[in-house]
């Protein structure tokens, strides 16, 4: 099934005002690719000038709290995120997962409050090399995928990203043949948590990603586009991935 892709990116812990320059030629390049869906998830400091610098540009955040509000210190819920002008959050990303000890219930609690509000989630899962090595990485993801998953899930408003840990941020990425064989068991996890919707449901790549090899894992089967990382950061380097998508 073909499937319009979606290139995202993740700016993570980096921009400040100054850098939401590149959102101009990154958005420019979004309407210049009509075939493809953009969008940028940047820190919450980020979001409101943001949203005001690229008016009708998707941009989203890179985590969400699943209360609505209350007393949950230094936290940031689904309604603060909507008010300051994001439309997503990437939920469950293997960075939080590690530093700050998120459980595959807590993804999911998050992609459900993003979900009771109409705004998309971005669910990811990845495998570690040492679960790689194990020869453990379709089971650990398709595990966290099943655990992760969150009630009242649907194809126009979830992506799952799938992230080897070991590829993010290293220069390494999975053989094509590998990033379409997790995918394909992705996808098959998806068609027994779905149905007949998992079929529109998008899977994006995401681990090292960048205009050499975007081409590529792009084409990889059942890939239905990427999280990007560090280049994301600039439109000389993220450009070249919508490209890619388009
Ligand atoms: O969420 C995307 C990120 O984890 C990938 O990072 O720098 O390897 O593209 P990078």
């Amino acid at each position: 099934m073909a499937r319009r892709k979606l290139v995202a990116g993740n700016w993570k812990m980096n921009g400040d005002l100054a850098a939401l320059a590149e959102l101009e030629g990154i958005a420019a390049a979004a309407v210049a690719a009509p075939g493809v869906d953009v969008a940028i998830a940047v820190p919450a400091t980020l979001i409101a000038p943001a949203a005001a610098r690229v008016p009708g540009f998707t941009i989203g955040a890179e985590d969400v709290h699943p209360a609505d509000k209350g007393a949950h210190t230094g936290c940031i819920s689904v309604p603060m995120i909507r008010e300051a002008g994001a439309s997503f959050s990437i939920v469950g990303h293997s960075e939080r997962r590690a530093d700050c000890g998120e459980t595959d219930a807590d993804v999911r609690a998050k992609a459900e409050a993003l979900l009771r509000h109409g705004m998309h989630a971005i669910l990811c899962v990845g495998e570690t090399l040492a679960e790689r090595d194990a020869g453990q990485a379709q089971a650990v993801v398709t595990g966290q995928l099943r655990a992760s998953f969150p009630d009242g899930a649907a194809s126009g408003w979830l992506s799952i990203a799938y992230e080897p840990v070991w590829a993010i941020g290293t220069g390494r990425t999975p053989t094509v043949e590998d990033v379409a064989a997790i995918h394909g068991a992705i996808r098959a996890t998806l068609v027994d948590l779905l149905g007949d919707d998992a079929q529109a449901m998008r899977v994006l790549y995401g681990g090292s990603v960048t205009a050499e090899n975007a081409a590529s894992l792009l084409g990889a089967g059942d890939v239905d586009g990427a999280l990007v990382g560090g280049a994301s950061l600039t439109a000389a380097k993220f450009v070249p991935i919508i490209d890619a998508g388009a």
